[in-house]
């Protein structure tokens, strides 16, 4: 089994009936950096990484990109990096990140539907590998920077695949009525752009992302099929020798227990298998691959631990136990209709059990962060940890309701030490300006 068909983190262990993490109660985590907190075990990180490495060693080369927008933050950036992981980013602000890491820019991949000018500007200033060019736009605008500063820049194509992944309607990304990409009809034109009127853009090759939270395999086969094929049929027609496939990212990971994501091994074998087989129809050689895993690279690795306040029982009806963070530390259950798992860390001996449902503290009814949950009786003051909060957490997290944002911290062989600051209300007004003629 690999890391994302595991709930919790890989170091998750019980003593003295306190769930303890990388070695460290999280009880006394919470003691020592306060609540709500973001917690990032870094052995399980690590193991995801080498597990994704080693999983596509059979492959002769492959790139595999940490999509960076599941968190994106200086520390994890510099250890998924340490274990031979490039980035994709997808704004100025995650290549700034990278920079100031020191991490070296040429593995990185810029990714996004409407790229501004000072991103591509400051992409092609520090080195950013390769771009992943989106629409027309995208290509005039690339286009008329590389002139003007007089910059190459290696590119790939993003396409649009036309495939439905069965995942959530917000988190698909290459069927044909998406924001992202160049339709395949859409392809000849763009090649045509480029060729004829931008000679600083080198395309390299191609690029499809397909969706997020995806447990079948077949869409990736199909996928490898599709940009093959065009891939193939790019460089006849237009003499080309393109030679770059990124099939992106998506792979799922284990939220709860009905969840059945496939094995990392599993899925780079039948994508290799693929290719291969796909290449050798299509008379290709010496393809470079990239693939751009975000949720399953950090997920499993992230949990957030809560303190619970008040409590209400509707009477004849739901158990509300409510929370001290919610849906501004992470929006998934609001937008994406979520689930997640939990434990009462306190409490982790204690066999009885009630039906509750974990609220969070924000303005909205939709701030449920986990519907009917079987736990220990919960009392005001008991700490709780939802698993599986690495990915699209931070990273969507907001100031609803003009809360501090919340701290996370790293932990390791029983050490911990903060990776993120948590917010002060200083933090929270440093933005804000009283024009004069309101004071
Ligand atoms: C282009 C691209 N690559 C990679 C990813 C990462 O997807 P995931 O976190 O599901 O692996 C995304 C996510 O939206 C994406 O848009």
């Amino acid at each position: 089994m690999s890391v994302n068909q595991y709930i919790k983190p890989w170091t998750t262990e019980v003593k003295d009936g306190h769930l303890v993490i990388g070695g460290c109660d999280v009880v006394e985590l919470v003691k020592k950096y306060g609540s709500p907190l973001y917690v990032i075990d870094e052995k399980t990180l690590r193991t995801v990484c080498k597990e994704y490495i080693e999983a596509f060693t059979e492959y002769p080369n492959v790139s595999i990109l940490y999509a960076s927008k599941a968190l994106a933050t200086s520390a994890i950036f510099k250890i998924v990096t340490q274990e031979g992981l490039g980035l994709d980013v997808v704004s100025g602000g995650e290549i700034y990140t990278a920079y100031k890491a020191g991490i070296d820019m040429s593995k990185l991949m810029f990714n996004g539907n409407n790229k501004q000018d000072w991103e591509l500007e400051s992409a092609l200033d520090v080195g950013v590998g390769r771009i992943s060019v989106d629409n027309f736009h995208d290509i005039e605008l690339l286009g008329k920077i590389t002139e003007q500063n007089n910059k190459t820049a290696d590119i790939l194509l993003r396409i649009t695949p036309g495939i439905d992944c069965h995942t959530h309607e917000y988190i698909q990304t290459g069927h044909l009525d998406s924001k992202f990409g160049f339709d395949l009809t859409q392809v000849d034109d763009a090649v045509k752009l480029i060729k004829t009127t931008y000679p600083k853009i080198n395309i390299k090759g191609l690029h499809a992302h397909i969706g997020s939270q995806i447990f079948d395999t077949a869409g990736y086969v199909d996928e490898a099929k599709i940009l093959v094929k065009e891939l193939a049929r790019i460089n006849k027609e237009y003499g080309l020798t393109l030679s770059e496939l990124n099939l992106g990212g998506g792979l799922g990971v284990k939220y709860v227990e009905t969840d059945t994501p496939p094995d990392i091994k599993h899925v780079a074998n039948t994508v290799i298998k693929t290719l291969l087989a796909e290449f050798k129809e299509h008379n290709l050689s010496d393809i470079e691959l990239y693939i751009e895993p975000g949720r399953s690279v950090i997920s499993t690795s992230g949990v957030t631990l809560y303190t619970a306040g008040a409590s209400k029982q509707v009477p004849h009806g739901t158990k509300y136990i409510s929370v001290d963070g919610g849906m501004a530390d992470n929006p998934r259950p609001a937008m994406y209709q979520a689930e997640y798992t939990c434990d009462v860390a306190n409490k982790m001996d204690i066999t009885e059990k009630e039906t509750v449902t974990i609220a969070g503290r924000y303005c909205e009814s939709g701030d449920i962060l986990i519907k009917e949950i079987s736990l220990p009786p919960i009392v005001s003051g008991d700490i709780l940890c939802i698993y599986n909060t690495g990915a699209y957490n931070y990273s969507m997290a907001s100031n609803y309701n003009r809360v501090q944002k919340i701290g996370m911290v790293l932990v390791n062989n029983s050490q911990s030490d903060i990776i993120v600051y948590r917010e002060t209300l200083e933090d929270l007004i440093s933005h804000d300006n009283i024009p004069d003629r309101l004071k």
